[in-house]
């Protein structure tokens, strides 16, 4: 194959269309995302409860996370892998990310924020949902614009995301096991556990 020339291609119509194209191998992304789609489902969303959807999230936010893994601040628990060639063994995201590197991790990020984010169906109870619309609108609504629908530079999806690791991460959060924003703390505070479970539910109704 004429390696050189298909490179140059590459970078050519990279510059034409202002996307970033590293030489060699790793300009193969459907190589470096093979694993995560293996997890997260093809395009980034799936229904696997414990696995969130990653899909259209910005790539400042994205790579900021994969960072996260990479160096184990944030936690990192093990899930039985629901497809692709490892189907049925057991990983987690600090394994998946280990051997990316910088530029690996943006092409990454950069190929799953131009996915579309597929909400959940998950099962929810109207009355804890319009309970929590209300403390979300009071207490997230600023920084997790249009219900948490909307993916910033520095956070991600809230909601039709799932359920499980929404609750999960909101227990990271309080037990101070994942970092989370200065002014994120004292609003997350003022929910009590009924409180937190409320908002859950009010993201779990996305459809
Ligand atoms: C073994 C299954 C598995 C693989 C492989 C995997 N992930 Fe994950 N991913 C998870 C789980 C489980 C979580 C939730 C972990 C937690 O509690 O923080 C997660 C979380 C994430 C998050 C954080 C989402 C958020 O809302 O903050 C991102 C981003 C992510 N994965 C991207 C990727 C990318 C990109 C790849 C491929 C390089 C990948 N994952 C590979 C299982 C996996
Ligand atoms: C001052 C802005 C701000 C406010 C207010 C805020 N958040 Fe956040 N939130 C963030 C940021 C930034 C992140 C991403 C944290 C990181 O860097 O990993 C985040 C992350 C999250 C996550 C994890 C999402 C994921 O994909 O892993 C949840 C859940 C969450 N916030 C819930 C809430 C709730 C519930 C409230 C209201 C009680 C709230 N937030 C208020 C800024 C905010």
């Amino acid at each position: 194959m004429m390696k050189n020339y298909t490179g140059y291609g590459l970078l050519a119509v990279g510059a034409l269309f202002g996307f970033s194209v590293a030489t060699g191998a790793s300009a193969d992304v459907s190589k470096l995302t093979e694993s995560c789609v293996g997890c997260h489902g093809k395009g980034g969303s799936s229904t696997e409860a414990a696995i969130p959807n990653i899909s259209s999230y910005s790539t400042e936010y994205m790579t900021g996370a994969l960072k996260l893994y990479k160096s184990k601040e944030r936690p990192c628990p093990e899930v039985k892998i629901p497809g692709g060639a490892k189907k049925g063994s057991k990983s987690d995201m600090c394994q998946a990310v280990k051997d990316l590197s910088d530029s690996d991790i943006k092409q990454v990020a950069e190929y799953f924020a131009e996915q579309k984010f597929v909400r959940t169906p998950q099962k929810f109870d109207p009355a804890l949902a319009k309970k929590g619309k209300g403390l979300h609108d009071k207490l997230c609504e600023k920084c997790h614009s249009e219900g948490g629908s909307v993916a910033s530079d520095d956070s991600g999806i809230l909601a039709g995301q799932k359920m499980a690791y929404l609750d999960e991460q909101i227990k990271f959060f309080t037990e101070g096991k994942r970092p989370m924003a200065k002014k994120m703390k004292p609003k997350l505070e003022e929910l009590d556990k009924a409180g937190i479970e409320a908002v859950i539910h009010y993201y779990g109704s996305f459809k």
